[in-house]
């Protein structure tokens, strides 16, 4: 474990250096649990979303996407239950004035003690906990942290408050005077513009039960505890779709989007090995069941997708606030031979983390290689094996030197491929170094124009996860990167 903590954090330095990830307003000293996307980065994101948005709105032919508001009216959000239930059981140390999620703090002393081979205490606490959080036994929690003696990591005291619930969501104020100001949310999920907006996507698509409507965009929640990175963010960016399905049908759409994501994940080169499911014992009061699909993290396994069978909780309760009829017609025949009529659609939803699943592909792409050379030398790299279809540059254009007309034939290269796909070019530097720096951020393909170039028309490709290079046409490098990036 203290190798894979030290390698995730290699991982955080890299994509600082490498223009994957920077701390937000790092000028000022950053602002905990917020990150900027820098140039390579961003391109990365994009593609992923890119991809997932392609998976759901264009494979599947009853998907639809849509982009909703961050801001949504104030009653969404008493209407979904956020404003009553999102809230997590949190306690201050009186010393030190931090303030824990109770669950974080006891799961961290369950670890601590695993790590120290007490398994059946760490075993018993994280059962304890889950009984307590169940019945919200909040003094039953407080004594659990005080019968263990588990300590604030900054003051290392006992001292505790009672536990309390905290609200996850940031408000802010809407409208120009202040006495005629409104408090509104900044959406903690990205669903409730989805189920606002059922009927009008169902009559304007005409959508036919079951079908879904897809939505990626920024999320936001006051997180106490935002560790690991981007894993855990306070503004980060979700991926969900709500699939709406006849009442009665939920459980074998869940069955269906259960697997349809775990094999989506893979596709995108997520071994299946480091992927599991993880099904919920305490449901949401909305869901009559869910599961997270983990990874594992170089911190261990953690939730990377929610799939949650949300019944016809979240479309009732906007239809009873906002007292507008929100139902669908279904002509179908049921088995006496009637059409269902009328009924609140069900709705089976996925919900992955587009941050968490960029951190996802990163930690499988990072690695640091050693290697020894015929002349017995020792030789290294790190290298991010992101796979091709994703990877932010698809192509760097070398020209060997920068002169003899070989910068001409590069150029013209790269004005041929730029339409297609996303290439660099660069001529400063030797040609070895210029490979190691498009290893690091993850380059799959460098092209070198060489002096022999200019006599048979021929380059050298090299490719990024081996190394090994071959001579191919020049007038072949766009097709071939082409087929790579399907
Ligand atoms: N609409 C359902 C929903 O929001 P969730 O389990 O709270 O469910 C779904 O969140 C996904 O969003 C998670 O599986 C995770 O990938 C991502 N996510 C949630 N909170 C996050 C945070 N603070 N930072 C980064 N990603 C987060």
């Amino acid at each position: 474990m203290a190798n894979e903590t030290n390698i995730f954090q290699e991982l955080i330095s890299h994509c600082k250096e490498y223009g994957y990830i920077f701390q937000s307003s790092e000028i000022y000293d950053g602002l905990a649990a917020v990150y900027d996307y820098g140039q390579n980065g961003a391109q990365l994101k994009k593609n992923i979303r890119d991809e997932w948005w392609k998976s759901m709105t264009q494979f599947h032919d009853n998907i639809v996407g849509i982009d909703a508001a961050i801001f949504m009216h104030p009653t969404t959000w008493k209407a979904s239950g956020h404003v009553d239930n999102f809230s997590d059981p949190m306690i201050d140390n009186k010393d030190s004035n931090k303030r824990y999620r109770v669950d974080h703090l006891l799961e961290g002393f369950s670890e601590d003690q695993k790590a120290l081979g007490n398994d059946a205490l760490a075993n018993e606490i994280i059962q304890a906990m889950d009984a307590l959080l169940a019945t919200n036994d909040f003094a039953g929690l407080k004594k659990l942290i005080e019968d263990n003696k588990i300590k604030c990591a900054v003051s290392k005291t006992c001292n505790w408050t009672d536990v309390r619930e905290f609200n996850l969501m940031f408000s802010t104020q809407i409208g120009s005077v202040a006495e005629e100001s409104e408090t509104i949310y900044l959406r903690p999920e990205t669903a409730q513009g989805i189920f606002v907006n059922f009927l009008n996507v169902q009559k304007t698509g005409r959508m036919k039960i079951p079908f879904g409507i897809a939505q990626t965009g920024k999320a936001f929640r006051n997180e106490i505890v935002a560790r690991q990175f981007i894993f855990r963010m306070r503004e980060f960016e979700q991926m969900e779709m709500q699939f709406f399905v006849r009442p009665g049908t939920q459980m074998e759409w869940y069955s269906f989007w259960k697997a349809e994501r775990k094999k989506w994940h893979e596709s995108m080169g997520i071994p299946a090995a480091k992927l599991r499911y993880h099904n919920h014992v305490k449901l949401a009061h909305y869901a009559d069941a869910a599961l997270d699909i983990e990874f594992e993290f170089p911190f261990g396994w953690k939730e990377l997708e929610g799939i949650h069978s949300r019944t016809d909780f979240d479309l009732k309760q906007h239809q009873e606030y906002s007292k507008k009829k929100i139902q669908y017609f279904d002509n179908d025949l049921n088995p006496e031979g009637k059409p269902f009529g009328n009924y609140v659609p069900y709705v089976v939803e996925t919900s992955v983390g587009l941050d968490r699943l960029f951190l996802t592909i990163l930690s499988l792409a990072y690695v640091n290689e050693h290697w020894t050379k015929e002349d017995g030398t020792e030789d290294s790299r790190v290298v991010l094996k992101i796979p091709a279809k994703i990877a932010p540059t698809k192509l760097a254009i070398l020209p060997l030197v920068k002169k003899d007309g070989l910068p001409e034939i590069a150029r013209a290269l790269m004005e041929d491929c730029k339409t297609a796909f996303h290439c660099f070019y660069e001529e400063k530097d030797a040609i070895g170094k210029r490979y190691r720096r498009m290893d690091a951020i993850g380059t799959p393909f460098c092209v070198t124009i060489d002096h022999q170039t200019k006599e048979d028309n021929m380059v050298t490709i090299r490719y990024r996860d081996n190394m090994t290079q071959e001579r191919i046409p020049l007038s072949s490098v766009k097709q071939l990167v082409l087929e790579k990036i399907q």
